[in-house]
């Protein structure tokens, strides 16, 4: 028996699962298995013996198979390419783990160099696309602003989008990859009314992003390596995360053979909502609305309460039944750049370290198994950095990209990939006839 999982086709093992259905004969369903992470039971035949499954949220559903990111929710594991997260975050930069999530291995020297080079020669985009940011008013969320022009990428960068050929492929990775934080930038500046900047090549990924979100034509920028740092250290933090909502979107959109683009806007969307990357955006402003330590108790309260809506964000995870690893490294990051700033007294870290105290202790949230996830720490660096609340989201779905084009790439080489199409559990009205209105005549 091979139990190795290669992408052309799933492996079985000598196991099957057995389903009893009254009046029926016996269903024989084959066990799968991965290279970590449980078995799988195989239930494509069933749709042929007049049955579907049904898993809202897909709670118990592996939609693919993928060699990209692993996770161990019980044990607080995340690996990409079979590396530590923990390590990622501290032994290389974004732009190695971006060559890592899409070609599969970290890369040497050159590698690394030429990638470097070809994404740093990408970062411009089309002047017509300035235009595009005119038409949208200025109080706009970023979040509509680069939903719509990332989708409106594909009307300009469609020289070479043949799905089927992977240099096109891997060029529009590395559009997408350098692109994505002028676009972001530019959202922002176009929400202030500052003129966009440009970007430049001599700076690091981050240090470029930096720039563009707060240089102005009138006065130079300069970078803190330390801020510099943290942000790369959230990009990767961010980049990828399995089958998560927006990653599923991009998979359901590219699943029809949708241009990169457009997947890559309808992973943006997904992300946008509170119970995803909008957690980010809603756990900073939570923490700012408790105020102080002595209000921590009243919230709780409402978390608790199942008539209330209110939930406390940064906390919980669908995947994570333990602490989320991302949000220990988020953590000492949180320390590091509020050192740096001297700020010694940030009341939203203060509300941040007490609630965490008050909700680790308490029955509801350890019975539930609800632990800080990684949006709960970044919103305070970010908003110490000097981004604006309405960005968290949209540097999340910068950093994301990656995880999303890499996981888009990966569906186009796969034998398995089909047309996404969930069936559903009817529970309409039967079939009844339709009544002729008798209408007066004109
Ligand atoms: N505060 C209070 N109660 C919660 C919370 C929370 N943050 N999260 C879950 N619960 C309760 C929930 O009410 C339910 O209780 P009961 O069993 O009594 O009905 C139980 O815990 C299980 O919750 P669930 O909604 O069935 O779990 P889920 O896997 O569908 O939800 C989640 C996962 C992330 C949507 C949810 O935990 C949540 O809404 N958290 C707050 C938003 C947040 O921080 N999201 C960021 C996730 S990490 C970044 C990312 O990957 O996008």
């Amino acid at each position: 028996m091979n139990a190795t999982v290669t992408q052309d086709s799933p492996q079985t093992t000598d196991k099957f699962a057995t389903l009893n259905i009254p009046g029926r004969e016996p269903i024989e369903l084959p066990i799968l298995k991965g290279t970590m992470g449980p078995d799988v039971i195989d239930i494509r035949a069933l749709g042929k013996q007049g049955y579907f499954t049904y898993d809202p949220g897909f709670v118990s559903t592996a939609s693919c198979m993928s060699r990209i990111t692993f996770i161990d929710g019980n044990k607080g594991m995340l690996l990409y390419r079979g590396y530590p997260i923990d390590q990622l975050a501290t032994k290389t930069n974004y732009l190695q783990v971006c060559y890592l999530l899409f070609k599969g291995e970290l890369p040497d020297k050159e590698q690394y160099l030429d990638f470097e080079n070809r994404v740093k020669h990408h970062s411009l985009v089309h002047t017509q696309m300035e235009s595009l940011f005119q038409a949208f008013r200025r109080d706009s969320h970023p979040m509509a602003v680069l939903c719509g022009v990332a989708g409106a990428l594909s009307a300009f960068y469609h020289d070479r989008m043949d799905i089927y050929d992977p240099e096109h492929r891997e060029l529009t990775a590395i559009r997408l990859i350098s692109k994505m934080p002028t676009l972001a930038a530019m959202s922002y500046k176009y929400s202030i009314g500052q003129p966009f900047i440009y970007p430049r090549n001599d700076l690091s990924y981050a240090a470029n992003f930096l720039h563009m979100m707060f240089a102005t034509p009138c006065e130079k920028y300069t970078v803190n390596p330390v801020i510099e740092r943290a942000l790369d250290r959230i990009f990767i933090l961010h980049a990828d995360h399995e089958q998560n909502a927006s990653t599923s979107s991009v998979r359901l959109a590219g699943s029809s053979g949708a241009n990169p683009y457009a997947c890559i806007a309808a992973g943006i969307a997904s992300l946008w909502g509170p119970a995803h990357g909008g957690a980010n955006e809603a756990c900073l402003r939570m923490l700012q609305e408790i105020g102080t330590p002595d209000r921590i108790p009243e919230y709780i309260a409402r978390a608790k309460d199942k008539n209330d809506p209110f939930r406390l964000f940064g906390f919980g995870h669908r995947v994570y039944k333990t602490f989320d690893p991302r949000a220990i490294v988020m953590r000492d990051t949180c320390h590091e750049v509020l050192n740096e700033l001297h700020i010694t007294n940030n009341p939203a870290l203060k509300v941040a370290t007490e609630l965490e105290k008050i909700a680790l202790s308490d029955e509801y949230f350890i019975s539930r198994n609800l632990y800080p996830n990684v949006d709960f720490y970044s919103g305070i660096i970010l908003n110490a950095i000097g981004i604006p609340t309405s960005m968290f989201t949209v540097i999340f779905a910068l950093a994301r990209t990656i995880g999303w084009i890499s996981h888009w790439n990966e569906m186009q080489t796969v034998k398995d990939s089909r047309l996404g199409r969930p069936r559903q559990v009817y529970t309409g009205n039967p079939v009844h006839n339709v009544k002729t209105l008798r209408l007066p005549r004109h």
